[in-house]
């Protein structure tokens, strides 16, 4: 499993528990002390989004053609880079955005904020952030297009898992039409990356609603985790960071370049294949039980 590594040189310090680094592009992001990992790590916060969200998801072809409300979820808000250069880079669409943004803290988004000047990507943006962050909540027109956002604070996967089971007493979300993956890597953070958390992400989905889903890594083991969720999986663009990463989809059409049975084969020897069932970072290659299933994935049927 590939990870984010740490990159650039410490530009600024705080005692919040991030810091601002400036990358060899010269562009600054978050990094956390915590985790030890820079948020957007080589190509800076909104190229990466750009080309792994922004283009990947073909969001503004989909905006376009879309009829009603076009649901976002942001797994991973952060210091928000996602959020804004995807409402940044469809501002000028007449549409109406739902975005659902999830974290656990809030805090690298009050840091963030605190250094809106150097991170360069929250200009105009920075009283809705302030109200987001107040309310949890903020609506607003840029022109044509109108922008519902809420944030919800909490541990993601409890808080997928009691929603699959309609445990939640807050009222039920809707189901998303893009979903923008963001969390640290495995090693750092194994419980945004395990296979009950896919299965349940993927089963909140509205089957007649296509849904895509990039991410970052291209490792085997994402790959297959995702395929035994339930999703489609295809090869993702590459991002200037990564020559390689992955969409997944609940619906074939929305993959350019599926994973082929040569991938296949490829997983089938891999030495680190074996989806995570708990919240511990670990490397196996696939047991019998899910080779099965991974080789009977409608995916790779004639
Ligand atoms: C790489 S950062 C996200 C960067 C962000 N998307 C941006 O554009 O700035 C990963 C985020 O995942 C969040 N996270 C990690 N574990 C989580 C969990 N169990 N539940 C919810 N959020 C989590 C972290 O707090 C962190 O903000």
């Amino acid at each position: 499993m590939q990870k984010r590594f740490q990159s650039g040189v410490l530009e600024h310090s705080a005692h919040t528990g991030y810091k601002i680094v400036k990358l060899t592009s010269g562009v600054y992001s978050v990094h956390s002390f915590a985790e030890g990992e820079t948020f957007h790590p080589v190509i800076g916060p909104v190229a990466e989004a750009e080309a792994l969200y922004v283009n990947q998801l073909q969001l503004r072809e989909r905006l376009q053609n879309h009829v009603g409300e076009f649901v976002i979820w942001d797994v991973g808000l952060g210091a928000a880079a996602n959020a804004l250069t995807v409402l940044r880079a469809t501002r000028d669409l007449k549409c109406s955005i739902r975005l659902i943004s999830f974290d656990h803290t809030a805090a690298p988004l009050e840091f963030a904020l605190q250094n809106a000047g150097e991170l360069g990507y929250f200009g105009g943006y920075e009283n809705h952030v302030q109200e987001l962050l107040r309310t949890n909540h903020v609506t607003f027109r840029d022109g044509e297009q109108s922008v519902n956002w809420e944030f919800h604070l909490g541990d993601f996967p409890t808080l997928i898992s009691n929603l699959k089971l309609k445990t939640n007493t807050s009222k039920l979300l809707p189901p998303p039409h893009a979903i923008l993956f963001d969390a640290f890597s495995p090693a750092k953070n194994p419980a945004m990356w395990t296979l009950p958390l896919f299965r349940n992400l993927f089963e909140l989905l509205d089957p007649q609603s296509p849904c895509a889903l990039p991410t970052y890594s291209r490792s085997t083991i994402m790959r297959v985790t995702l395929l035994l969720a339930g999703f489609y999986v295809g090869v993702g663009h590459a991002t200037g960071e990564k020559e390689e990463t992955t969409i997944a989809a609940n619906d074939l059409k929305l993959l350019t370049e599926p994973l082929d049975l040569r991938w296949l084969d490829r997983a089938r020897r891999s030495h680190s294949a074996e989806p995570m069932l708990e919240p511990v970072y670990k490397i196996a290659p696939l047991s019998a039980a899910s080779w099965a299933k991974l080789a009977a994935h409608p995916q790779f049927q004639a």
